[in-house]
């Protein structure tokens, strides 16, 4: 695997300024983490609170998107290979935020020499990671009381 793949998907589009993204450290960003997953899926999107906190999340590798010292949106990669968690706060959404957080998310994933990344999308954004290359695997499922679809984007040429 190359780099050649992520940079076909990923986009050109700059961050805002002032807005840098940057691998999460466990603990120190656990509260700002947990104040955008209580915003966006917990208050905003109504998941309960009992399934939004996972006992992997302190073995997971995180990344952050930030404006000074503050935390505007979020992602999440597995050691498996599973992208999740991924969330801007509304203020921020729509100006290449979420890219960038996919992107770092790809190429973490890429570094721990995973073949490839799954992810369970909302269905409302699975265009978000269509745009990367993800393909749509089974069937639309519940979860959280949201249609979701699991996808899948493989990082080996060939
Ligand atoms: C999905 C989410 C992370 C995208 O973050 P973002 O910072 O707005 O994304 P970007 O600005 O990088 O968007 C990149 C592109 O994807 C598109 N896009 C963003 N959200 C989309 C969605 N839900 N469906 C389809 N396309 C979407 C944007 O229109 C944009 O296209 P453009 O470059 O042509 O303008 C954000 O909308 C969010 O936090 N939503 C609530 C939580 C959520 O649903 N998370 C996904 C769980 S699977």
């Amino acid at each position: 695997m190359t780099n050649a793949i992520l940079t076909v998907f990923a986009t050109v589009k700059p961050l805002p300024e002032g807005v840098k993204i940057r691998p999460g450290h466990w603990p120190e960003d656990a509260p700002a983490i947990a104040m955008v997953r209580r915003r966006v899926f917990i208050e905003e999107q109504g998941v309960p609170e009992a399934l939004e906190w996972e006992a992997i999340d302190p073995e997971c590798d995180w990344f952050v998107a930030c404006t000074g010292d503050a935390v505007v949106g979020i992602v999440r990669l597995t050691l498996q290979g599973r992208i999740g968690r991924m969330a801007v706060l509304t203020d921020w959404r729509g100006r290449g935020i979420g890219s960038g957080l996919l992107d770092q998310a790809l190429a973490g994933a890429v570094r721990l020499g995973l073949p490839q990344v799954e992810l369970h999308a909302q269905c409302h954004a699975m265009g978000f990671y269509q745009r990367y290359g993800f393909v749509a695997e089974g069937p639309v499922f519940s979860e959280a009381d949201i249609p979701h679809q699991h996808m899948v984007l493989n990082l080996r040429e060939g």
